[in-house]
């Protein structure tokens, strides 16, 4: 069993984890130990892991079975892998850029994402995560009233329909496939109760939600902002700064991320994968 050593960052949400080789095959018990530090700490960054491509999919195989990534042309040779990448002289937002849960819009959404940092810009492009389930825990009496037993409706229509911002022919580096399928709506509940931990969450997210469930619009769209405004508060979000041959894996089941900006004139790249989840409940 490897030193594997942990510097968790406040509020218990997010830590570094060294003295263990991503690129090899993980012990029963090393893998153990990354799962269950994952499902306390929702985010685990891993610095200085050269990977290649099969080691990429073998860490992420440790994880889980593959989720299925839409809407976006894997790498070639590799389909369960997407490269996020911008060039230094594309004039698009962010792959990413807006809070998200990943996939949520699917039946069964993705437990985990892996992200690994292939080249990072000297400034700008850091990834922020923000905890939903501090926010649940912390949230004002009304809105949890207001929320308790409700589902709401997520779809990919804003980014990944024929009139979402994600098509158009803008992007050079990532090939993104919009389609009809992304006006498909799937119902999830508001809070759901993590599949492995246990713990209950506020599970919404800004692009993929679009609305509660037999509510008036202007009432939804009104809570919606109320929940989105607590969900984002600076003490439940952690922001990363990545270094080149840096790993992170996150629990969509749990936690909203967003790229950032600020690299205009700069390259970065990043490889993805996705690990199946479950149906929320
Ligand atoms: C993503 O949303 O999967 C991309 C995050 C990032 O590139 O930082």
């Amino acid at each position: 069993m490897s030193e594997i050593c942990i510097t968790p960052h406040a509020n218990d949400f997010a830590a570094c984890v060294k003295g263990v080789n991503l690129a090899q095959a993980l012990s029963p018990a090393d893998a153990e130990q990354i799962r269950s530090l994952w499902l306390r700490y929702q985010v685990l960054y891993f610095p200085d892991q050269a990977l290649t491509h099969p080691q990429l999919e073998r860490f992420t195989e440790t994880i889980g079975p593959y989720g299925h990534d839409p809407f976006v042309t894997p790498m070639s040779g590799h389909r369960h892998i997407l490269e996020v990448r911008r060039e230094p002289e594309e004039d698009v937002v962010p792959f990413g850029s807006s809070w998200h849960s990943d996939w949520s819009f699917q039946a069964a959404p993705p437990s985990a994402t892996i992200l690994h940092a292939k080249i990072i810009p000297p400034v700008g492009g850091g990834t922020h995560f923000a905890d939903g389930i501090r926010a649940l825990a912390t949230l004002p009496e009304d809105l949890r009233r207001a929320i308790d037993g409700r589902t709401a409706v997520h779809s990919a229509r804003r980014p990944y329909s024929h009139a979402g911002y994600r098509a158009g022919g803008k992007r050079t580096s990532m090939k993104i496939v919009p389609s009809d399928d992304a006006w498909q709506t799937q119902s999830h509940p508001v809070i759901r109760t993590h599949p492995e931990s246990g713990r209950e969450v506020l599970w919404l997210n800004p692009v993929y939600t679009l609305a509660f469930d037999d509510m008036e619009p202007s009432e939804s769209a009104d809570l919606l902002a109320r929940l989105f405004e607590h969900m984002l508060r600076a003490e439940f979000v952690y922001k990363h700064r990545w270094e080149e041959q840096m790993l992170i894996l996150w629990d969509n089941r749990s936690v909203m991320h967003c790229a950032q900006g600020g690299y205009a004139g700069h390259r970065r790249v990043m490889h993805r994968t996705t690990v199946a989840g479950t149906v929320p409940v």
